[in-house]
């Protein structure tokens, strides 16, 4: 075909709104995108940040557009080239090369921002998973936060703002610690997938992994800034967080939960600044994050700088346009975040980390592991497992049966109340709001011993007879 037109980086740069059409340049090509700006998935602002210029340094931030796909959307818009002397581009700072080292363990789903979680055989190995294992789930680059400066934000009734620094949080507010299981909204959306394309991080199961979280309570904060245990208007409000973390736009994470869930005579919400006993390590909100249990993990808020209270959710767009639900009838066409509740609870969950799907599996007695959680922060009074797809389950309870075949699953099932004490005593260690199947974890699992032919014959867990 007839070469492209070429321009310069001024003659791109005189069109970066609607009304003078959208140009941007990538790799020494000129791009009209003008008809995709209100077609982009990430937001008509996100993209429009880009009008006039390189895409290079935003697409460095936001690497999920270093896919293929993409790459294809774009070149469908090319209107010419940029002129040979303008198209090295000055270097750019990578806005990651802060980010702290990892464990090379870890299954990397995207590395800018850096999402990724343990192996599905590690994950069982321990009730709480390792700080380095623990699934990491950032939207953006991790904040260089100075230990000595950092103030929390709290704003009380009022407007009137509280600045709080680490020291002066650990003093005037007693220590408290919760065993508290975090889950991704997309855990296992790569099995999801498989039954129909859904949009979003190729998760396995082990996008949810458990801590001991050490900290002070948001209510002790909250009344300290003025705030009333339950307020008349609880219903309506809601407890705002906001993150240091932020994006090119000078927007930061955020997020919100319901008052009651903060405020709540029971509610066990954590400031925490420690987790499993070490300080909290850089990925996970160093120095301090929200800890909501029972809730979605989008809610607990890492690198904490302000606290708020509010007739309104959190205008965050990971709030109000992100982690919500829909029925199978909605697609990108027809989806209205407005009208969706946000997430917080999660329904019940639970997958097999051991064997893992396709394996082999050697005659004899195997052991199967993996979780089951509630949601919600309710107890599991029942592991359902089941050989043949669902169609009929062996009822075992406790996590005291599991057993491997072509349609090995569990389920759970959740109480609605704290777990039993009865339970607790028998060994399984049921404290903090995610539970994971104990017996698995800690024992070694339920045994199962092939009886010949298709005959299965399930034993419970010899630790746990009687
Ligand atoms: C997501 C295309 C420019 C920010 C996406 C996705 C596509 C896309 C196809 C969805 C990817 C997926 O989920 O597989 C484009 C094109 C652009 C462009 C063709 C330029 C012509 C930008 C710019 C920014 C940006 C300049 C930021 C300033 C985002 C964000 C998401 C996204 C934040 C992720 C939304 C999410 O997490 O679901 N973009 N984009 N994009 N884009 Fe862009
Ligand atoms: N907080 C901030 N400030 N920035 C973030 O990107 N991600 C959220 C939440 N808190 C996020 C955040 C999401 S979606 C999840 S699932 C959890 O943090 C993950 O916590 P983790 O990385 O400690 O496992």
């Amino acid at each position: 075909g007839a070469p492209y037109p070429v321009f310069t980086r001024q003659e791109v740069g005189q069109h970066r709104s609607l009304a003078e059409r959208v140009w941007v340049t990538y790799r020494g090509e000129v791009f009209d995108i003008t008809n995709f700006v209100e077609l982009h998935p990430g937001g008509k602002s996100k993209i429009l940040l880009a009008a006039g210029g390189a895409l290079e340094p935003f697409w460095a931030m936001y690497a999920v557009h270093s896919q293929e796909h993409v790459l294809e959307i774009l070149r469908a818009y090319k209107v010419g080239e940029l002129s040979p002397e303008e198209q090295s581009q000055p270097s750019q700072g990578d806005p990651y090369s802060g980010d702290p080292p990892r464990h090379p363990a870890l299954k990397v789903n995207s590395l800018k921002p850096f999402n990724a979680e343990p192996p599905a055989e590690l994950l069982t190995e321990n009730y709480l998973t390792p700080n380095q294992l623990f699934f990491k789930r950032n939207h953006l680059p991790v904040p260089a936060v100075d230990p000595a400066s950092y103030q929390l934000q709290v704003e009380g009734p009022g407007g009137r703002v509280l600045a709080l620094s680490l020291p002066e949080l650990k003093r005037r507010f007693p220590k408290h610690e919760v065993t508290v299981t975090l889950q991704c909204a997309g855990n296992r959306r790569s099995e999801m997938s498989r039954v129909r394309q859904v949009k979003g991080l190729e998760w396995g199961v082990a996008a949810i992994s458990t801590a001991r979280w050490g900290g002070v309570r948001l209510r002790d904060v909250l009344a300290h800034a003025g705030y009333e245990e339950e307020e008349e208007e609880a219903e309506e409000q809601h407890v705002c967080f906001e993150g240091l973390d932020k994006d090119l736009s000078g927007v930061a994470y955020g997020a919100s939960i319901p008052y009651r869930t903060a405020m709540g005579r029971e509610a066990d919400v954590l400031l925490a600044y420690e987790m499993n006993g070490e300080e909290l390590p850089r990925d996970h909100g160093y120095p301090l994050r929200v800890v909501v249990p029972g809730v979605v993990g989008a809610r607990n808020v890492k690198w904490l700088g302000r606290v708020s209270v509010s007739r309104e959710e959190s205008p965050s767009h990971w709030q109000q346009n992100d982690y919500k639900g829909f029925s199978p009838a909605v697609d990108w066409d027809t989806v209205d975040f407005t009208t969706a509740p946000a997430i917080q609870e999660l329904p019940v969950q639970s997958a097999i980390t051991e064997p893992t799907p396709g394996a082999t599996i050697p005659p004899g007695e195997l052991t199967v592991k993996g979780y089951a959680w509630s949601g919600g922060g309710r107890g599991v009074v029942r592991v359902d497992v089941s050989l043949d797809g669902g169609r009929t389950g062996s009822g075992a309870t406790d996590g005291q049966g599991a057993a491997a075949g072509p349609g090995l699953g569990l389920a759970p099932v959740a109480a609605h109340g704290p777990c039993p004490p009865r339970r607790r005593r028998a060994g399984h260690r049921l404290q903090g709001r995610g539970r994971q199947l104990q017996c698995a974890a800690r024992h070694g699992g339920a045994h199962l011993e092939p009886a010949g032919g298709a005959e299965q014959r399930l034993a419970p867990c010899p630790r746990h007879r009687g």
